[in-house]
């Protein structure tokens, strides 16, 4: 009797854990994501449309966010968040998990031209020169890897 109630017990304690370490997967994605999208639109978009200054230290902060990502990416989706839920208008598709190679060629694609702004990204031109190639591969791994609801 006292075993069965320890057996339960840490079963559904591991289970709470699981749930926990779920919903911390998916938040930390989005929260990535999220910042990804306003450094792209806000931060970078704006200096490489002449809307707003060149500020070098937000553009070394914006490459820093997406040379973390890039850290990030190759484990930013465990099978544990396979069947989350997802709030808000995207989700993972399921191809990061039935198509792993071909996610990891686009998470590398990314690593290597962010790194590669981060090291080049001096001035305006600099910028202009690399910013397209950074929305390139958002663009490429979103339009396989990422779904929209609706
Ligand atoms: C290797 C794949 C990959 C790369 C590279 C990538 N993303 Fe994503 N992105 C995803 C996936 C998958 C989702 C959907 C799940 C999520 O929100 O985390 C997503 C979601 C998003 C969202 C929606 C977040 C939300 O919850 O509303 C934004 C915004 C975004 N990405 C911006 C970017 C930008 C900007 C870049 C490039 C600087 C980028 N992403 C690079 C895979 C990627």
């Amino acid at each position: 009797m006292m075993m069965r109630t320890i057996v339960v017990v840490t079963t559904l304690v591991l289970g709470a854990g699981a749930g926990m370490a779920q919903q911390d997967a998916v938040k930390l994605a989005q929260d990535t994501m999220k910042a990804n999208g306003k450094n792209m639109g806000a931060v970078l978009g704006p200096m490489f449309k002449g809307e707003k200054p060149y500020d070098q230290a937000a553009v070394d902060a914006a490459l820093n966010q997406f040379v973390d990502t890039a850290k990030k990416l190759p484990t930013m989706f465990p099978d544990s968040v396979k069947d989350a839920k997802w709030e808000g208008d995207f989700s993972p598709s399921p191809k990061i998990w039935t198509d792993k190679a071909g996610y990891d060629a686009k998470v590398a694609s990314f690593a290597k031209v962010v790194n590669e702004a981060k090291a080049k990204v001096k001035d305006l031109d600099t910028l202009k020169a690399n910013f397209p190639g950074i929305g390139k591969e958002c663009g490429a791994c979103h339009e396989t890897y990422r779904l929209k609801k609706g």
